[in-house]
């Protein structure tokens, strides 16, 4: 049975894959630091017969190695860590140690994934960039610059790791538990001030972006690439 690492499982973009890959008869380990929200994603995917858990945090490259060595080698990898708390900041006020955190979780953590797992030849890893690296909004110059170098990553990485394909997924806006921390209780008017500017005339779904991931992981061809799924946002 095919197995499939998806880091950041536990909630979001992350998640909604895990559902569809059960869905199709795969093996899915989801990982994230939190053993609480694991557990609850668990709960909520209800498949204990195709469904393992893993705690990481992928900053820590002790752990890492640990979650990788414990799942064996593996058909695909994908990473969708983020952790938006002290993500944004204008840059005089930026904190030096919260802008590291930024590269820790979006950058170097895929790079530790990339260095760690064993992937089977012509399966592959993505990770998940963003809409930032090309248009990036007020205070999020640690995030673009993060997203654009993982584009960059990626496309080192799949000469490097050939027959290993890797890839990215750049999600524009997409309704997730990411917003409650980065707007709060102005999560739904934001949400609906960038539909309406959007050319799909709609912000993204989960579902939208895990389509894409299964769609870079079934597609033997694409290495070195990055998939754009956001509704049109670059155009804008
Ligand atoms: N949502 C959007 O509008 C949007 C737009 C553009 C790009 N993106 C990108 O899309 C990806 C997925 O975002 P999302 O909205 O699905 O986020 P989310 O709902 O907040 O989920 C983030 C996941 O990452 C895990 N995580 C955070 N830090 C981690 C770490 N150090 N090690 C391991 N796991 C970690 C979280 O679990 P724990 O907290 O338990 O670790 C959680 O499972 C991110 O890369 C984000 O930058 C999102």
């Amino acid at each position: 049975m095919t197995h499939v690492l998806v880091i950041g499982g536990s909630s979001g973009m992350g998640l909604a894959l895990a559902r569809h890959l059960l869905d199709r008869d795969t093996s899915v380990t989801i990982a994230g630091r939190s053993a609480e929200r694991l557990a609850d994603a668990a709960t909520t995917l209800g498949r204990p017969d195709t469904l393992r858990t893993g705690q990481v945090d992928i900053t820590r490259e002790d752990e890492v190695r640990r979650l990788l060595a414990a799942t064996g080698t593996l058909d695909h990898v994908v990473v969708t860590a983020v952790d938006a708390r002290d993500a944004y900041f204008p840059i005089a006020d930026f904190p030096l140690d919260d802008a590291r955190a930024v590269l820790g979780t979006k950058l170097l953590g895929p790079w530790l994934v990339a260095k760690h797992a064993r992937v089977t030849p012509g399966g592959s890893i993505t990770f998940t960039s963003g809409v930032a690296a090309h248009r990036p909004g007020p205070g999020a110059s640690v995030l673009a610059a993060a997203n654009g170098a993982l584009e960059a990553l990626v496309r080192a990485l799949a000469v490097e790791l050939a027959p290993v394909r890797v890839n990215a997924v750049s999600p524009g806006w997409v309704d997730t538990p990411v917003w409650d921390v980065l707007a709060g209780p102005a999560k739904a008017e934001r949400l609906a001030a960038m539909a309406a500017r959007l050319p799909a005339g709609r912000i993204g779904t989960p579902d939208d972006i895990a389509e894409a991931f299964t769609a870079v992981q079934r597609n033997g061809f694409m290495t070195g690439s990055v998939l754009h799924v956001e509704g049109g946002h670059r155009l804008v």
